[in-house]
């Protein structure tokens, strides 16, 4: 009896751990993996915006067309190695901001997938939505336009209501007064 419940328990624990196991599965990668908006927002969010103005250091946007990937990369992974160099661009621009830009801890992949996500983020929303059509052809992909396709008419509101009642009260008050004059005509009419 004893080795009965064992086993049955084991087998629903078991059960349970794929369950949750299946339960879970999607979410391990995008936690996992970096994404261009999350290694920006811990790294580089504190000095810089994407089209946003200048902060302690340039504003990112089109960054990419400005300079070859390659150097970005190296400027990136450490601005100051390049200033100390005598990197003619590096050192303009570290003359004109006079801040030093500190070395990131992130790798060369994730260098790569934050320029990705500049490049993204800098191409300008306007061009994307030429029309209303295009908004609703492309659900999320502007977050500064926002189009209300439908506005929500779910539940009755307030006044509706308010007048549904008047409505209802002034059928009422019509039906009882025509059954009245009814019965004051046949009234009359008994009378003769
Ligand atoms: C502590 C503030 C700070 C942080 C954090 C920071 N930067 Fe910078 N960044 C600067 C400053 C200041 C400059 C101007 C150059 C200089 O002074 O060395 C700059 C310059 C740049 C430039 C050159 C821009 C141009 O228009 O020429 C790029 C590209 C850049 N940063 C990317 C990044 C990225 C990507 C991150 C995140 C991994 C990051 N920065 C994090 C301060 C910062």
């Amino acid at each position: 009896m004893i080795k009965m419940v064992v086993v049955v328990f084991k087998q629903v624990g078991l059960k349970m751990q794929l369950l949750l196991a299946i339960a879970f599965f999607p979410y391990f990668p995008v936690v996992a993996q970096d994404t261009g908006e999350s290694l920006f927002k811990a790294n580089c969010m504190a000095c810089h915006t994407i089209g946003g103005g200048r902060l302690v250091g340039p504003d990112l946007k089109g960054v990419n067309a400005k300079y070859e990937k390659e150097w970005l990369t190296k400027f990136i992974k450490s601005s100051q190695s390049m200033v100390a160099a005598g990197d003619e661009q590096a050192v303009k621009l570290f003359n004109e901001f006079l801040i030093p830009m500190p070395d990131p801890p992130i790798n060369e992949d994730q260098i790569s997938t934050l320029l990705t996500y500049i490049k993204e983020q800098s191409q300008p929303i306007e061009e994307e939505i030429t029309s209303v059509a295009d908004v609703i052809e492309k659900p999320g992909q502007s977050s500064l336009v926002k189009v209300e396709t439908s506005p929500d008419r779910g539940s009755f509101g307030f006044i509706e209501i308010i007048l549904l009642s008047v409505m209802g009260i002034e059928i009422f008050t019509i039906f009882i007064l025509i059954s009245v004059v009814f019965m004051i005509s046949k009234h009359i009419n008994g009378l003769k």
